[in-house]
C-alpha cells in the first residue's frame, strides 16, 4: 500500500517553519469541443494524496500555534463537493466529507472556498511552497491571496515574503522509491515485459506498424493497466532512425528492424522498455553486429548502475563501448579516446543512455547537484536505453549499414549492493530474440 500520509510528513518534515505549500491537482485538457483527453492525475499531487479527481488542491501548513505553543503541521484538501446533478453526467465523486477519513487529511473544503480561504491559512507563513511557473493563471491566484494577507497587516497579521519552488524538496523525495513503490513499478515492468514478448512472437512482415500498438496496449490491458506511460513507438525499417516516432503508421516489410518503445503504468507507476527485433526473424548480417553492439554496450551500462557511481557513469559506459564498435565496424575512423573526447559517435548515438523513471516517465529530481553528477542510491530507478540510429541520409559511411535504428533500453533500480532490471523479463540476446521472432514464421 502506497503512504501517502508518509510522503506528506516527508514534505512536511522538509518545508521551512511557518511555511505552506499549495499543490494543485491536474486540470481536465480539451480534446475538441466538449470532449476531454482521459484524465491523468499530476504526479506531485498524486503522490501526496493518492487523489484521482481532477478540480482539487492540497494545501499543507507546517505554522507555529500561538495557543498551543507548538509547531503544527496540518494537511487541508479542497475537493468537488458531492452534487447529484453532476455525478450523473461525469460521475462519482468523493466529496469533502469522505476525504477526511478516506485521505487522512486533517480538514476537508469544496474547492469554491479555495480563494477565500487562502489569505487565513497563509496569514503568519514565511514563505509559500508552490510549483511557481507551471501555471501563470496559478501563480496568479497565489499572489493574489498574498496581496490579500498584507492588506490585514494592521489587524497584526503578517504575510509571506518568500515565494519557494516545491521541486527540490517534493522531487528529492520522489527520486528514493519506497518498496511499495518498486512493487508496483516492477508489477508494471513485467506486465510490459509480456507485452514485448507477445509482439515479437506476434509480427509479421505486412502489419502495420500501429498493429503491433495495439497488441501491446490491448495486452496491459488485460493485465490490468488502464493506460500507457507515453505514447508508443512503433518504428520499422528507417522510422527507428526517428527518436521520438509516434506516427505508428506505416506497413513493416520483409527485412526490416522494428523498434518498440512502450511502457504501461499501473497506479500512475511507469515503466519503459525497448525492444529492437526483426520483422522475419532473422537479423542480417549489418543488424546483427549493431544490434550485438548495443547489447553489449547496454549491458556494460547495467554494470554501472550501483552505489557509489553517479548518474552518468552509466552514460560513460556506454559511449565506450559504442565508440569502439562503431571503430571496429568501420563506421567510425580513428583512436577510440580522442573519437570519445571529440565526441564522434553523436551521429550515430545522440542522447543520453538514460533517465530516472518513477510516476513520470521521464521522472522528477535533479541529475547534477552543485554541478555533480548525482551519486547513485538506493531506490533510485533509471532506465538504460543505449542506441544506434544510421541514418538513411549518413553518406559517410557505408550504404549496407543505413536507415538500422537500434535501442535496447531496461528499467534499473539501484540496490544497496548494485542493481536489479525490473524489466529483465523481455529476452534481449540475439538468439533469444531471433527464436521469439521466428514463432509462427
Ligand atoms: N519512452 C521515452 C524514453 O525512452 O525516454
Ligand atoms: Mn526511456
Ligand atoms: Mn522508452
Amino acid at each position: 500500500m502506497l503512504n501517502f500520509v508518509a510522503h506528506r510528513q516527508s514534505l512536511l518534515h522538509a518545508m521551512e517553519d511557518n511555511s505552506i505549500a499549495v499543490i494543485p491537482s491536474a486540470k481536465l485538457q480539451v480534446r475538441n469541443r466538449d470532449a476531454e483527453f482521459p484524465f491523468r492525475q499530476s504526479s506531485d499531487f498524486f503522490y501526496l494524496t493518492g487523489f484521482t479527481e481532477d478540480n482539487a488542491c492540497l494545501v499543507l501548513i507546517k505554522k507555529y500555534d500561538q495557543k498551543s505553543k507548538s509547531l503544527q503541521q496540518q494537511s487541508y484538501l479542497f475537493c468537488q463537493t458531492k452534487v447529484k446533478e453532476m455525478e450523473i453526467w461525469t460521475g462519482y465523486r468523493l466529496g469533502p466529507d469522505a476525504a477526511i477519513e478516506h485521505l487522512s487529511v486533517e480538514q476537508a473544503f469544496a474547492i469554491e472556498e479555495l480563494d477565500k480561504q487562502l489569505p487565513d491559512l497563509m496569514s503568519d507563513c514565511d514563505s509559500v511552497y508552490a510549483l511557481w511557473g507551471d501555471d501563470k493563471v496559478w501563480d496568479a491566484s497565489l499572489i493574489d491571496a498574498i496581496e490579500k494577507v498584507k492588506l490585514k497587516a494592521r489587524t497584526g497579521v503578517s504575510a509571506p515574503t518568500a515565494m519557494l519552488a516545491v521541486e527540490p524538496l517534493l522531487h528529492d523525495l520522489r527520486l528514493i522509491k519506497s518498496d511499495d513503490e518498486i512493487a508496483i513499478m516492477k508489477r508494471a515492468a513485467d506486465l510490459s515485459a509480456e507485452a514485448h514478448v507477445v509482439a515479437m512472437e506476434t509480427v509479421k512482415p505486412g502489419m502495420y506498424e500501429y498493429q503491433l500498438e495495439g497488441l501491446i496496449r490491448n495486452h496491459c490491458a488485460q493485465g490490468g493497466a488502464r493506460f500507457d506511460a507515453y505514447s508508443s513507438i512503433v518504428g520499422s525499417g528507417q522510422n527507428a532512425c526517428v527518436l521520438h516516432y509516434t506516427a505508428n503508421d506505416q506497413v513493416i516489410k520483409d527485412g526490416d528492424l522494428i523498434l518498440i518503445d512502450a511502457g504501461c503504468e499501473i497506479n500512475h507507476y511507469a515503466s519503459d522498455i525497448t525492444r529492437t527485433f526483426p520483422a522475419n526473424g532473422q537479423f542480417s548480417a549489418e543488424q546483427k553486429a549493431l544490434y550485438q553492439l548495443v547489447l553489449d554496450a547496454q549491458l556494460a551500462a547495467i554494470d554501472a548502475v550501483k552505489p557509489g557511481n553517479h548518474f552518468n557513469h552509466p552514460h560513460e559506459a556506454a559511449v565506450k563501448v559504442l565508440t569502439k564498435g562503431l571503430v571496429e565496424l568501420g563506421l567510425l575512423n580513428g583512436d577510440v579516446d580522442e573519437l570519445i573526447e571529440k565526441e564522434a559517435y553523436k551521429p550515430f548515438y545522440m542522447h543520453k543512455t538514460g533517465h530516472w523513471l518513477g510516476l513520470d516517465v521521464h521522472d522528477v529530481g535533479s541529475y547534477k547537484i552543485k554541478g555533480q553528477w548525482r551519486a547513485l542510491k538506493p531506490g533510485m530507478v533509471l532506465t538504460v536505453e543505449p542506441g544506434l540510429y544510421v541514418s538513411p541520409d549518413e553518406t559517410s559511411v557505408d550504404e549496407k549499414w543505413r536507415g538500422i535504428g537500434i535501442r535496447i533500453e531496461d528499467d534499473v533500480l539501484v540496490t544497496d549492493t548494485g542493481h536489479q532490471v525490473l524489466s529483465e523479463n523481455v529476452p534481449k540476446s540475439v538468439a533469444d530474440v531471433e527464436a521469439l521472432t521466428s514463432t509462427n514464421k
